[in-house]
């Protein structure tokens, strides 16, 4: 998940100057190459200086009752710099956008523009809207949304790996999510449009792109007249032979959808990257069935083992939530064993926050005491260390691959990349480039990094 990224300049001191934060998913960090994108097309320039801002846009989250205290923080210090300098203006865009709507306005909070996630179209005129001193706000959810014929900018310092959205909106009800409601109904981009995308990105030079959708194994898309549709296992198939020199990732999975089909898609194409993000939430059936997350206990240990069978040498990865409501000892306790006999890779862990709108917050108590919920995300993050640990083991003098993404952040002389399983490497630099694919003999390692030479 990213922290708050900031897009990168694309300087011209003479166009007003846009300055954008991004925080949350996956999704926000591409959404915000469509949002540079619009903004570019529409005269202005992307600065990293937020002093020379005409106009802060934040693209926020809404996942957890912290993502959006952090933005209310932010909105505070920038309502100063605002009292400084009066033309300002400050958008919240993204999920909290959408969430919250006109109460954004409500209190003085210094915020001029409201746009939710399939609005960004309207930035122009929003803007115009708010340079006259009057607050802008498009929050409509669209059905068909999918910003296919705008080419992001990529923003990021990494030229090596992009995001390619393939689907945006969610149709699950996950009784504790509000990205249904933030990011309305699913729908599937264009194949032939996604195809365009990750040529496009060969083109550029990037070296591997990440699929990204809530639910990438509902991706479907169907033409008009065809008889048959395009499921995910289609898709993946179709683009990992389209750029073979590319790699190819995915995020996420869901485990009440992940078919066989899709691992055994994984398994023909090397290029296709061994890793797989299935968040699990919890391993206790009676909470996944509050959850209603769509299978059980059992059925998630089916899904591992089918992994296991078809792809040996596949990561997991998953999300845990720790404390949701009516969540037992014995509940915990089945979500540790159930990490245990996983053995995950790696694990983003929560504690429960209780969204208001959503299924939970409406039908069920938020029950689990705020220090119930510490200390059971402490065991599950204790165990979580030493799993990454022993994953990290079984690299231990073997040799993998790595697509070198930059400098390690301690030494100049070393660089870092990740394995096709996603895990991460540092070593020596040697004669080797960012975008380099290089082969290194793992050495040592700590929870989070390999280390190796080449
Ligand atoms: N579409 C993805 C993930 C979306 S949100 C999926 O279905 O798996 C990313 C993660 O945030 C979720 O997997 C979940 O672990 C966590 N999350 C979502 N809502 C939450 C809440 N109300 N409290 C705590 N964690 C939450
Ligand atoms: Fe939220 Fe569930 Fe949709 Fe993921 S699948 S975005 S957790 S409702
Ligand atoms: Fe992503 Fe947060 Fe929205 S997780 S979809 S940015 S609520």
């Amino acid at each position: 998940m990213s922290k708050g990224q900031f897009a990168q300049p694309c300087n011209n001191p003479h166009l007003p100057q846009l300055y954008l934060e991004t925080y949350g998913c996956q999704m926000n960090v591409a959404d915000s190459e469509i949002v540079v994108s619009i903004m570019r097309e529409n005269g202005y320039a992307v600065t990293s200086q937020i002093g020379q801002a005409d106009i802060i846009l934040i693209n926020t989250c809404s996942v957890r009752e912290n993502a959006e205290q952090r933005i209310w923080r932010r909105l505070a210090a920038l309502k100063k710099t605002k009292e400084t300098k009066p033309d300002l203006l400050v958008g919240i865009i993204g999920c909290m956008a959408e969430r919250l709507k006109e109460k954004l306005l409500e209190n003085e909070t210094g915020v001029d523009l409201v746009i939710g996630p399939d609005a960004y179209r309207d930035l122009p005129n929003l803007i115009s809207t708010a340079l006259t001193g009057q607050k802008a706000v498009n929050v409509m959810l669209s059905r068909e949304e999918m910003y296919g014929d705008i080419p992001p900018v990529y923003q990021d310092t990494n030229t090596v790996s992009a995001f390619v959205t393939i689907m945006r909106g969610c149709n699950n009800r996950c009784s504790y999510c509000v990205v249904p409601f933030t990011r309305g109904i699913e729908r599937s981009k264009d194949p032939k449009m996604i195809l365009a995308d990750v040529q496009r990105l060969s083109l550029l030079g990037f070296k591997e792109v990440t699929l990204i959708g809530q639910n990438v194994d509902s991706y479907r898309w169907r033409t008009r007249g065809a008889k048959n549709s395009i499921d995910f296992a289609r898709l993946l198939d179709v683009v990992a032979a389209s750029v073979p020199t590319l790699r190819i990732r995915f995020s996420t999975s869901h485990p009440k959808d992940m078919s066989d089909a899709v691992l055994h898609t994984m398994a023909s194409y090397p290029n296709i990257c061994k890793h797989i993000h299935l968040p699990v939430q919890s391993g206790s059936t009676r909470i996944l069935k509050l959850m209603n997350r769509g299978y059980s206990r059992e059925w998630y240990m089916d899904r591992i083992s089918a992994i296991r069978t078809i792809l040996p040498e596949c990561s997991v990865t998953t999300d845990i939530i720790a404390g949701f409501c009516t969540e037992t000892e014995e509940d915990h306790q089945d979500t540790l064993s159930l990490m245990q006999w996983t053995g995950f890779d790696f694990a983003y862990m929560f504690k429960y926050s209780e969204r208001p709108g959503t299924i939970a917050a409406s039908d069920l108590e938020d029950d689990v005491p705020e220090a119930v919920k510490g200390s059971r995300l402490n065991d599950i993050i204790t165990l979580q260390n030493s799993l990454s640990v022993e994953s990290k083991s079984k690299d231990l003098n073997r040799i993998v691959e790595v697509l070198v993404e930059g400098k390690s952040k301690r030494s100049d002389q070393d660089l870092f990349g990740r394995t096709s399983q996603n895990k991460v490497v540092v070593f020596p630099r040697g004669n080797n480039n960012i975008g380099d694919l290089v082969k290194v003999k793992i050495n040592a390692y700590t929870a989070a990094t390999l280390l190796g030479k080449e």
